[in-house]
């Protein structure tokens, strides 16, 4: 049965559509309607340009002053030899920034003019650490690399301690190394005193804005401009899905019905939700997808104080490799997961399966086909195997995988959670559970 069966939006790059979803298209406008004196209260956040909701992280993607302040980083670190951007830090503040890097600059063809690599430290590990370390000693001057520590509270274990070590391991070598550092930290954090204290180069970012809507501040732009990316585009994609997706008119608000739609199925007790994208450059995203809806949605209480244990668990997969281990689960398995299949089909490829082969006598049908050709059959296969098997999907179609259908979707992604938070009575901005392993963690540290 499917009773919703149009593409949602038109004004954004990437479309949203309801292939196979098995709700009444009446309970769909109903839930909707839920939503629309929080969509008018988003419009006044957004009129008032500035930072005092919990969800002004919409006001980022139109910050003039910020983007000034992000020149002037620039202008001091960005050099003709600059190599390495090294991000540390962790969830909240590395997460959007590898989710962007590795869709649109990492793979790119870097022969002729190669950009600076990004290198990340997010969780404690020797030998990261160590291969980390190793690619920066083989810089001869400091001016090749610049590392940019990010923690919003300026207290997370792994980021300040792998600080430490990658500090320590370079300074000998590179006696003016202090020049090379930016810190990314919430005004008055002990960090930013610390860091202001070294006249290290410090930003901030606003305070109501969390960790996992920080990806349009300072947090994400700082080395994604470091790195090459062109953050306009990306700050254009966002405000234009912004501005989609604040409209009251709910047929044409993409982030309203995917909510809508998640919600409803959440409702029916499909509580997973598996984002299963088919470009392998977009598993960094699923990775920041499954963050912010699990932080966000994941909670004890809710919004008035009842223990309600919520949450929606998300999970990543990557086609076609996860077909191989996960597909007998989806298509077989219990009917507890909504799957928003996400795709890019890549047009320009020289490659090819040629026709004189050396296997012809297995697998027909894919001479002279490009990869590209042979992806749009399996999601086509997949599609099919969701519907036959009475599975409900719907799919994201990206035009290009661009800085500004990023900057779309991870706008999109936003506001689909805040939406979703409301429908759930939830508050999608705390994380009060992380502590229970922050404080263990520090208390053991400060006993051995
Ligand atoms: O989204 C969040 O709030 C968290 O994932 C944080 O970003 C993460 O714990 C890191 O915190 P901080 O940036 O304070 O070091």
């Amino acid at each position: 049965m499917i009773l919703y069966h149009k593409n949602m939006n038109q004004s954004t790059k990437i479309q949203l559509k309801s292939e196979s979803v098995l709700l009444d298209k009446n309970e769909i406008a109903r839930t909707a309607d839920l939503l629309s004196d929080y969509i008018q209260y988003l419009n006044s956040v957004a009129e008032s340009q500035k930072y005092e909701a919990p969800e002004s992280s919409i006001n980022l993607p139109t910050d003039n002053k910020m983007l000034e302040v992000i020149e002037q980083v620039l202008l001091k670190f960005k050099n003709a030899q600059l190599k390495y951007v090294v991000v540390v830090g962790i969830g909240g503040s590395n997460l959007g920034t590898m989710a962007v890097y590795d869709a649109v600059l990492k793979d790119q063809n870097q022969q002729t003019n190669p950009l600076p690599q990004i290198l990340f430290a997010d969780t404690v590990s020797a030998k990261s650490l160590q291969n980390l370390i190793n690619i920066l000693l083989t810089c001869s001057k400091a001016n090749e690399f610049a590392i940019n520590v990010i923690s919003k509270s300026g207290g997370t274990t792994e980021t300040i301690a792998n600080f430490e070590i990658i500090y320590s391991a370079l300074r000998e070598k590179f006696i003016d190394i202090d020049r090379r550092i930016i810190v990314t930290t919430e005004i008055d954090s002990k960090l930013w005193l610390e860091s202001t204290a070294k006249k290290w180069s410090t930003v901030s970012l606003p305070n109501i804005v969390g960790g996992r809507y920080s990806v349009f501040s300072t947090v994400g732009l700082i080395p994604l401009a470091l790195a090459g990316l062109n953050i306009q585009e990306l700050l254009g994609g966002a405000l234009q899905m912004r501005n989609a997706c604040l409209q009251s008119d709910n047929q044409f608000n993409p982030a309203l019905l995917s909510a809508v739609v998640t919600f409803l199925h959440y409702k029916n007790g499909v509580k997973i939700n598996n984002s299963f994208f088919f470009n392998p450059e977009l598993e960094s995203l699923g990775k920041w997808c499954r963050q912010l809806m699990g932080e966000s949605l994941g909670k004890q209480f809710d919004s008035v104080g009842t223990e309600v244990r919520a949450g929606i668990t998300p999970i990543v997969s990557i086609g076609s490799t996860d077909l191989h281990s996960m597909a007998q689960l989806y298509f077989g398995g219990p009917k507890d997961k909504l799957t928003t299949i996400i795709y890019h089909s890549e047009t320009e490829s020289k490659l090819t399966v040629p026709n004189e082969r050396m296997l012809p006598s297995l697998i027909v049908g894919i001479n002279g086909k490009s990869p590209a050709k042979l992806m749009d059959a399996i999601v086509g296969g997949v599609a099919e195997a969701y519907k036959m098997n009475g599975l409900p999907y719907v799919t994201l179609q990206l035009p290009t995988i661009s800085a500004e259908t990023l900057g779309e979707l991870l706008q999109f992604k936003m506001l689909e959670t805040m939406f979703l938070a409301h429908l759930m009575n939830l508050n999608a901005f705390d994380q009060p559970n992380v502590e229970d392993y922050k404080s263990g963690t520090k208390k053991l540290l400060e006993s051995t």
